[in-house]
């Protein structure tokens, strides 16, 4: 079971949704790929920062959740998301009662407005090619340790080629950028691992 909650690494991930907001001003797609989505726990945490600050251009966001786990219907579970209450406390209060339906037997929903800007599908990172192109926001977290070093530079190179001119990439905060692709990413600040695309 892969380990995940909402609402973690909450710094990084506002610090992201802001300055991605700033860069994609304008413009008709939002796009962001959350890169081992695992349960949707941190896709969904994603895209309710970005309903709080887009209002009315919520619907310029497309979020692609992607992780590898067919096994455990991982999809399913995304798709449906459907979570029990004691994962949900956590989250503010304000933004639980805004977004999440109660259900029966204890369980929430996260709303159709947020579900239905997020798409998930099966992939696997070291096939090393990207869903798709132009993103402006690739959040990775909690991933790229299970690789080895050499897998972790191709895996982040192929974030940079599925990234728009001057996107952004989260990593982990013990992540540190490899020292042979650095000269693709500037750091946005000294103390989040957050990488803008040279
Ligand atoms: C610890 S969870 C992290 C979940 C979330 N990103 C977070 O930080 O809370 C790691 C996830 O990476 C996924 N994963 C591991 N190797 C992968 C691969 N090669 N391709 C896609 N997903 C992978 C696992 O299935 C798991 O869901």
């Amino acid at each position: 079971m892969a380990f995940t909650f909402f609402f973690r690494d909450l710094p990084v991930l506002e610090y992201a949704v802001h300055e991605t907001i700033k860069l994609a001003m304008g413009r008709m797609r939002i796009k962001v790929w959350d890169a081992g989505s695992a349960l949707g726990q941190e896709p969904y945490t994603v895209a309710i920062l970005f309903a709080e600050r887009l209002g009315a251009t919520f619907n310029n966001l497309y979020l692609d959740a992607t992780d590898y786990d067919s096994e455990n219907n991982f999809g399913d579970i995304v798709t449906q998301a459907t979570y029990k209450y004691e994962e949900l406390q956590r989250i503010p209060v304000d933004i639980f009662k805004k977004y999440f339906v109660a259900q029966e037997n204890d369980l929430y929903r996260v709303c159709d407005k947020v579900r239905s800007r997020v798409f998930f599908r099966y992939h696997d990172l070291l096939s090393l090619k990207p869903i798709g192109s132009d993103y402006a926001l690739v959040v990775c977290k909690n991933v790229l340790l299970h690789f080895q070093y050499s897998e972790r530079i191709e895996v982040i190179t192929m974030y940079h080629q599925a990234l728009s001119p001057g996107g952004f990439l989260a990593l982990e905060n013990t992540q540190k950028m490899p020292v042979e692709i650095l000269h693709l990413f500037e750091q946005v600040v000294p103390d989040a691992q957050l990488y803008r695309k040279i």
